[in-house]
């Protein structure tokens, strides 16, 4: 029988049985499984991995005959047309019951378009760009055959030795929940949200992750445990896994991490009350890589011990581990309590299964003509955008920035002409020879010269570490002295340098902690000697996350961050050194001055001894300052701005703010657009609050001399939180309501009362 005709046969037959389920799916579920036996129903549960993206210590084996006995529920690192119709041709065709499978992947920061890395994304400020990025590579995935993505990654994080800073965010929960929902939008289309998005194809399922507080992982170091009161999890870390929530995402993972000494994928508080009966999630649950075995060092029993927690828990697809397939079966026979589980699980995939379509139609609609949109014009217009707004201008001493066409400049540093690092470490699909450098962009100009100066590693042990993946680091053989002795002459030949220095793309991301974030000292060295050239000195940085800066900053006249800006990130870095357009980027995790403040965050709280310079006895450090090198919310404009007029007023239920925002007719007269930020404080309540919390913002262009009045709406539930015991609050009393342009430079402040 033809495949298709099955399909409509078994549709026809399941549609017929039950009539007691609510919904079309339900009843569709529901009859689908009166069919499927034990087994089968396990299988569904097995997520193995096919292909070459292993982040764990095992690849999944038999996966071709474990899908002919019904025991694969989806797979992941398999994408393409070709590859993807191939397997899900043969699983349907085999399937006892012809259930496709899902096709999951780390869509995480564009598919084959790279955009800059998600705190780079952040930074942008730009929700209406994250979440047209988010959708551009939805498309670009669907178009290559992925229904699934394991994206978007939401832990809030405050400590940047944590290498995984670079896949979030970065630390605040109220923007954090903000970009959730915008990348939950992108990837699902509103539509997905209630329906199966059979008319969507283009859209792909989206997963939060990784539920939950893996972002805080004792010491920054990747997997740890994670300790906290319920006060701080719910309103500095819950929110934004709420937002992704509440915005309809259709699945959630686990994290590798424990939670108050219970590790999250066996956890039923995070799984079932927080998640299923508080927030309201209807979607299915996957764990992390090998999470379920992982239970195991965690201390928490043998194999079918730790499949049954895990099982009870709520933890529905196993990824890659096989500890439900091997022990699921005889489990519910000795515990009816794991038979109703596995039940709930495979009905929850199934589910899922139905809202992507994929029983109407397991390729959704896939045609030829989708590839087009692989890496389209488009598509690398909307890299460069994004990685232009991503990019913070962190100082700009003597306005060295914009370059100025007429002088001679000088490239020097390692990450000049690199492609592979320009689109960072989760970039599985991601083409890096089509990736452009920096210098690729402005080796057209007049008047420019490059050098390379150093190796981007020379350290031989890191080295190692950062090649087990192949990380295409070939060194030039040259000695650093000679490196660096070469580029100084390069530099005295220039009136200006821009040395683009960072960190190799393993350095961040998974399983890549660090415990010093300066720059390693072979490129310290470089930009030391260069700066006594005495020529003007534009640092710009490719990395992924907050790096110790102080030993260089004063050496340089301006730091550009660029993060790993992405596929386009060569020119977007160039149009902002000359000025096409101004850096518009702003912080959303602070830069500290050494390892040793860490963690250090905006919104923290205000102690009983608050810093005071001339007291002794005092929350500080005897040898350095309280305050961070570069707040949240710091970054810079070739524009000049200024800020009057701040009106608050209550209407209804709401908090109206409106503020008049001013660019100088003076000065850099090229397209800028400014973000400002709107901060409030409880200045009296019955818990600790935090000194600052950042409840709104607006980005907009203006011309020079332009002013504009921004109105800003901050609706009632924003000034309550969640006590001690975990009950939302809403105290009256007065609070101090602040606008700026980052959470350290706040020209405009009022006080409200607020019931
Ligand atoms: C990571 C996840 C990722 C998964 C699948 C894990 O190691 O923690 O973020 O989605 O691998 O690749």
């Amino acid at each position: 029988m033809k495949l298709h005709l099955r399909i409509a046969t078994c549709l026809a037959a399941w549609a017929a049985a039950s009539v007691y389920a609510q919904s079309p799916a339900e009843r569709f579920v529901d009859s689908l499984m009166a069919q499927m036996s034990w087994e089968e129903k396990i299988g569904q549960l097995n997520l193995p991995s096919v292909g070459f993206d292993v982040t764990g210590p095992m690849l999944s084996t038999g996966v071709e005959e474990k899908m002919k006995q019904g025991l694969v529920g989806g797979v992941f690192n398999t994408f393409t047309p070709v590859a993807v119709r191939k397997l899900q041709d043969f699983a349907i065709e085999h399937h006892p019951h012809h259930i496709p499978l899902l096709f999951g992947y780390d869509v995480i920061h564009g598919h084959r378009t790279i955009l800059p890395i998600p705190l780079g994304q952040a930074a942008s400020w730009n929700l209406h760009l994250i979440e047209l990025g988010a959708n551009m590579a939805a498309r670009e995935a669907a178009a290559d055959g992925l229904n699934w993505t394991f994206s978007p990654m939401v832990d809030i994080a405050r400590d940047p030795r944590w290498g995984r800073v670079s896949e979030g965010a970065g630390e605040d929960p109220w923007l954090g929940s903000r970009v959730a929902e915008a990348m939950v939008k992108g990837y699902q289309m509103p539509q997905m949200q209630t329906q199966y998005s059979l008319g969507y194809p283009q859209s792909v399922m989206a997963c939060v992750k990784h539920f939950a507080l893996y972002g805080a992982a004792e010491a920054g170091r990747d997997y740890n445990t994670v300790d906290m009161s319920p006060y701080r999890m719910e309103n500095d870390y819950f929110p934004p896994y709420k937002a992704a929530v509440q915005a309809g995402v259709g699945t959630a993972m686990t994290s590798f991490n424990d939670v108050n000494g219970m590790p999250a994928t066996c956890n039923s508080f995070l799984l079932k009350d927080v998640l299923r009966k508080e927030w309201g999630f209807d979607g299915m649950v996957v764990t992390d890589y090998t999470a379920i075995n992982e239970l195991m060092f965690h201390g928490m029993g043998d194999g079918a011990e730790v499949a049954k927690k895990a099982l009870l828990a709520g933890a529905e697809m196993d990824m890659v581990g096989e500890l439900y397939l091997t022990h699921g079966d005889s489990l519910r026979k000795v515990h009816p309590e794991v038979g109703e589980a596995i039940e709930s699980a495979c009905r929850n995939i199934l589910l899922a299964k139905y809202r992507l379509g994929l029983f109407e139609d397991p390729y959704r609609a896939w045609k030829e003509a989708d590839a087009e949109v692989i890496m389209s014009a488009e598509h690398k217009e909307l890299a460069k955008a994004s990685a232009m707004e991503s990019t913070v201008l962190l100082k700009n001493e003597n306005r060295v920035l914009p370059l100025n066409s007429a002088q001679k400049i000088a490239f020097i540093g390692p990450q000049v002409k690199r492609r592979r690092d320009m689109i960072g470490n989760w970039s599985g699909a991601g083409d890096w020879t089509q990736s452009r450098s920096l210098w690729d962009a402005v080796a057209g100009w007049d008047n420019v010269s490059y050098a390379l100066g150093c190796n981007l590693v020379q350290d031989a042990a890191m080295m190692d570490q950062l090649n087990p993946h192949g990380a295409l680091l070939s060194l030039d053989e040259k000695s650093p002295e000679a490196l660096i002795k070469e580029a100084v002459k390069v530099a005295k030949n220039a009136d200006v340098v821009v040395l683009a220095l960072g960190e190799p793309y393993g350095m961040s991301g998974e399983a890549a902690s660090r415990s010093s974030l300066s720059l390693p000292e072979h490129q310290q060295a470089l930009l030391e000697a260069i700066a006594a050239t005495g020529k003007p000195l534009v640092l710009v940085l490719m990395n992924g996350r907050p790096l110790c800066l102080s030993e260089v900053e004063g050496s340089c006249s301006a730091i550009l961050e660029a993060w790993f800006p992405g596929t386009m990130g060569g020119d977007a870095i160039a149009a902002l050194l000359s000025g096409e357009q101004s850096p518009s980027g702003h912080l959303t995790m602070t830069f500290p001055r050494n390892e040793g403040q860490i963690p250090i965050y905006y919104n923290h709280r205000n102690t009983g001894r608050p810093f005071d310079a001339q007291q002794k006895y005092t929350s500080k450090y005897l040898d350095v300052p309280n305050t961070p090198l570069y707040a949240f919310g710091h970054g810079l404009s070739y524009a000049d701005y200024s800020l009057s007029n701040l009106v608050c007023e209550r209407v209804g239920s709401e908090l109206h703010v409106s503020y008049d925002l001013t660019r100088s007719y003076e000065g850099y007269g090229g397209p800028a657009s400014q973000v400002t930020q709107l901060y409030m404080h409880d200045i009296s309540s019955n818990m600790t609050r935090p000194v600052l919390e950042l409840k709104g913002f607006d980005k907009r262009d203006l011309m020079p001399g332009q002013t504009q009045t921004i109105h800003l709406v901050v609706p009632r539930n924003e000034w309550g939180y969640f006590n001690g015991d975990r009950h939302w609050v809403m105290e009256p009393g007065e609070f101090e309501v602040s606008v700026g342009f980052s959470s350290d430079q706040r020209p405009l402040q009022t006080t409200v009362v607020l019931d």
